[in-house]
């Protein structure tokens, strides 16, 4: 498989400045250990929730396994049109709003504002057409704008467009999905606007026309923030025809996020190693910066075969365990080392945001987070009441 190497830098751990001579004779023996220890990865790891099992507290278990493995949520249908307002125009936001009770040190993505298929649409809106239908499509992006302002790194603005085109069709206005990236931008600038398809990896059929997409809202200056990608795939995925869909979606130069991974294979035992596959794939792959997994729980997926954990107890299986022992262990680091005075240790470690602890003599003596990412980094730490002045660079 592919080396993990774009996912980590290097660390260098320096003692830098010598101390008086008189002090040299005790330092001969001295020495610290730096332990780095990674809190967040700057890669997004996360998972689809129902937005009930996430918040109910009959469902510790589900709640359990969602925060020990992932770092990143998707509510799954909640935020949906129809899920908001089913049966008439203005059904209050604010339940949902408050229902919302992730973790803060868990980051959200907001699926989605707008899902134009014949089906998809609220069903109060069938009747609708020009300007009537352009005014609550105004409205709607206004409404979760404000609403959710600021609670979502990213919105998938109009979701399945390559495929769905209801609004462009009956308000005879092929540039409408722009229009909606540009308004929902405009309300709201600091949440990415998403593109997000399917049959992009999982099959050709539109790898090609979600390129040419991407090209085209580029050239004409639509504010894309990424592209989604589902990739909802079969048992036995071919790793090799997957990178190369993916590196002709890459073409477009913008980030990509996987936004509903699941593998549909009952058999743990392989969907284990399939999941292992291509999370390894994806995480090893420079456009992609994130992998959302589309549930993990067989209670609430809408392929329990693909699920990471089964029963009442959520209890994790062959893929739920190589998936938390992927993200939880082999690909965070969490080092000690112990370095003499002028010594030069090397650690290459995975981006993200870290705690270091310095500890002599069995005490912690100096403590502080760092983050590291592929811009590079360098700490000045100065061991007060040790004399000791230590750099660490931390580079590519
Ligand atoms: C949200 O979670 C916090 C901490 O877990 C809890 O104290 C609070 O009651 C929850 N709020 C709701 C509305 O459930
Ligand atoms: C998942 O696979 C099973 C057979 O293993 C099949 O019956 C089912 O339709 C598939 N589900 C989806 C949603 O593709
Ligand atoms: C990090 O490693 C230390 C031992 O060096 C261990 O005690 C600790 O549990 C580890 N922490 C995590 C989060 O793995
Ligand atoms: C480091 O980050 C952790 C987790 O975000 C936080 O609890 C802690 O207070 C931070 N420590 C310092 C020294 O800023
Ligand atoms: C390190 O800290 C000590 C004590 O606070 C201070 O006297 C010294 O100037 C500092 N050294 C550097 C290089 O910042």
């Amino acid at each position: 498989m592919l080396p993990l190497f774009i996912n980590r830098c290097q660390i260098a751990l320096t003692a830098l400045s010598f101390p008086p001579i008189y002090l040299l004779l005790l330092l001969l023996l001295y020495y610290v250990a730096f332990q780095i220890q990674q809190l967040k990865s700057e890669f997004g790891w996360g998972s689809a929730v129902n937005v009930n099992n996430i918040h109910d507290s009959a469902h510790h278990a589900y709640q359990k396994f969602f925060y020990d493995t992932f770092e990143w949520a998707v509510l799954e249908n909640a935020l949906k049109w129809p899920a908001l307002e089913g049966s008439k125009v203005g059904t209050s936001y604010i339940t949902l709003f408050n229902s919302i009770n992730l973790s803060c040190r868990i980051k959200v993505r907001g699926h989605n504002i707008f899902w134009g298929g014949g089906n998809k649409i609220p069903r109060w809106q069938k009747s609708m057409s020009g300007a009537e239908l352009k005014s609550v499509l105004e409205k709607h992006i206004q409404d979760m704008t404000k609403t959710f302002k600021g609670k979502f790194q990213h919105w998938d603005v109009e979701n399945e467009n390559i495929h769905l085109h209801y609004y462009e069709d009956i308000l005879h206005d092929p540039d409408i999905t722009q229009w909606m990236f540009r308004e929902t931008h405009r309300l709201d600038p600091h949440t990415k606007c998403y593109l997000n398809d399917y049959s992009v990896v999982s099959s050709r059929l539109s790898t090609l026309a979600y390129l040419d997409q991407a090209l085209k809202f580029k050239a004409a200056g639509v504010p894309v923030g990424g592209m989604g990608i589902q990739s909802h795939l079969g048992k036995n995925p071919d790793l090799t025809i997957i990178k190369k869909r993916l590196d002709e979606v890459a073409k477009a130069g913008y980030p990509i996020w996987i936004t509903e991974l699941d593998i549909n294979e009952s058999d743990e035992n392989k969907k284990s190693k399939n999941y292992e596959d291509v999370m390894r794939l994806y995480f090893s792959h420079p456009a992609v910066h994130g992998v959302m997994f589309w549930g993990f729980w067989d209670g609430r997926h809408w392929r329990p075969s693909a699920a990471l954990a089964n029963g009442d107890h959520v209890t994790p299986n062959a893929a739920g365990r190589k998936v938390q022992n992927l993200l939880q262990k082999a690909w965070r680091t969490n080092e000690t080392r112990d370095i003499q005075h002028g010594q030069k240790l090397h650690i290459r470690a995975f981006k993200g945001n870290y705690k270091l602890l310095v500890h002599h003599n069995g005490n912690m003596i100096h403590s502080q987070n760092f983050s590291l990412n592929s811009n590079g980094n360098s700490l000045n730490i100065n061991l007060s009441g040790s004399g000791e002045y230590t750099q660490i660079f931390v580079a590519l």
